[in-house]
Formats: structure tokens, sequence, C-alpha cells
């Protein structure tokens, strides 16, 4: 099964892909993980994609499609996967459906977290995760079950992103809705689209996940 999730910065878009890849053996692929990675090791892209990152605006189409066709490739992904990050623009959406159509793939379902806008900045500003497995938790709303330790991982270091201010939330924020929001009507003209209440709590959000994988 090969599915996206979209939803504004903040929605739970991480924090569900990793429920769903334990779950379902979905491979996660998670652009903003990816290039946080290469911005860390000071690859040629990630000092491409350091000053758009740490602005909240998006890095250029051509590198985020390069990456994902390079990713869809890995033996791992045979299984299937969930996108979370991407497509993020009509162009990226493009590029995904030529990738998958050479590789005789197609996808199964395009997930739509939905979030008030009034809600994304505390969550995002009150995230940290895991510095091992990037797994998200919030200072509020989704601590670890023991203190300093990861759920998932037994990490005991965590950060913070330097992109998780109010400010550039707000700039994040605007890219979606003018950059990714026009997405949900062009997979909704192809019948993949569906919608969560992501407002609920984080459980009660992955169980209506696995009700729309159940249903595809
Ligand atoms: P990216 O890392 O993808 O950031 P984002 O899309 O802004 O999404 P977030 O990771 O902030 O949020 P999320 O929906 O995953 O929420 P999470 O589960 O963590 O991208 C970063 C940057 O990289 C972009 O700005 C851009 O520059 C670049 N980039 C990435 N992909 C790109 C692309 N395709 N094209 C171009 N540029 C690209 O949850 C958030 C918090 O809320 C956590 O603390 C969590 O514990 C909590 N939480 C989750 N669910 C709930 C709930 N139901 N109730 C309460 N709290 C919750």
């Amino acid at each position: 099964m090969n599915l996206v999730f979209l939803g504004p910065p903040g929605a739970g878009k991480g924090t569900q892909a990793h429920r769903i890849e334990k779950a379902h053996g979905l491979v996660q692929l998670s652009t903003g993980d990816m290039l946080r990675a290469h911005v860390a090791n000071e690859t040629e892209l990630g000092n491409l994609a350091k000053v758009p990152m740490e602005r909240g605006i998006l890095v250029p189409d051509d590198l985020i499609s390069a990456i994902i066709a390079e990713r869809l490739d890995q033996p791992d992904c045979a299984n299937g996967f969930v996108l979370d990050g991407f497509p993020r623009t009509t162009q990226q959406a493009n590029a995904l459906g030529v990738m998958l159509e050479k590789r005789g793939l197609s996808m199964d379902a395009v997930i739509e977290l939905t979030v008030d806008d009034a809600a994304l900045a505390k969550r995002v500003t009150g995230r940290f995760q895991c510095a091992n497995c990037q797994v998200a938790y919030h200072d509020e709303f989704n601590r670890p079950k023991v203190e300093g330790v990861c759920d998932s991982c037994g990490g005991t270091e965590f950060n913070r992103r330097s992109d998780d201010t109010a400010e550039t939330v707000m700039a994040r924020l605007e890219q979606y809705h003018k950059q990714t929001a026009p997405l949900l009507d062009y997979y909704g003209e192809r019948g993949l689209l569906h919608r969560i209440d992501a407002m609920q709590d984080i459980d009660d959000v992955t169980a209506d996940l696995e009700n729309v994988i159940n249903s595809v």
C-alpha cells in the first residue's frame, strides 16, 4: 500500500506516519527528516536547503523530487510507503505520478489531516523529538511514557527543530495554504482524497487512519 499524508505544519503527519510504519510495515518517507539529515551532514543538498528551511519556505521542486525518486528505488520501499511531507506542490505531485508510473506503482490513498490554524503554532512550538529516531513528542500533549526516554527506541537525547519558532511556523503555514492546499483538489479530482479530523487525540486520529487504510 502506498499512501500520502497531507496537512499543515504540526498536523501530526510525522506522528501518524511513524505509527502506521510500525503497524503495517510501510516505510515512512519524510522529506523534512531527509533534508534535516542533509543539513546536519553539510552535504551539497543540505547547504542548498538550509536557508529556505530556516525561513520556512520550500526547497526547489527538482531537488526534492530527485531525493524521493532515489529513495523509492531502495528495497525497503517494495512493501509500500507513507509519504510524509511530499508532494507539496503541483509540480511535485506531477513528478510523483511520473515516478510511480515508471516503476509500475500507484497511489492507494491521499489522507489529509485537518487541524485549525489556531492550534498549529502551539503544537509546533511545544514539539521536541528523539535525537536518535526523530519521533516527535510535545511538552504538553504527548510526553514520553517514561520521562526522558524515547518510547520508540529508548534514546535519552532529545532536541528541538530550529524552524519550530512562532515566527517560522507562520511562514510555513502561508506556504502550505499557497502551495500545498491546491493538492487537495488535485487528489480529490482523482478520487484519492480522504479527510481525517486531526484535532482529535493522537490515538483517535490513528483509529480513523486505520479505518481509511482498511477501506482501501
Ligand atoms: P517538514 O519537516 O515536513 O515540516 P512540516 O510539513 O511543516 O510538518 P511538521 O514536521 O512540522 O509537522 P507534522 O505534521 O509532521 O507534525 P508532528 O507529527 O511532528 O518540513 C520542514 C521544511 O523542510 C519545510 O518548511 C521545507 O523548507 C522543507 N521541505 C520538506 N519537504 C519539502 C518538500 N516536499 N518540498 C519542499 N520543501 C520541503 O506533530 C507536531 C507536534 O504536535 C508534535 O509535538 C506532536 O507530538 C504533536 N501532535 C501530533 N498529533 C497531535 C494531536 N492529535 N493532538 C495534539 N498534539 C499532537
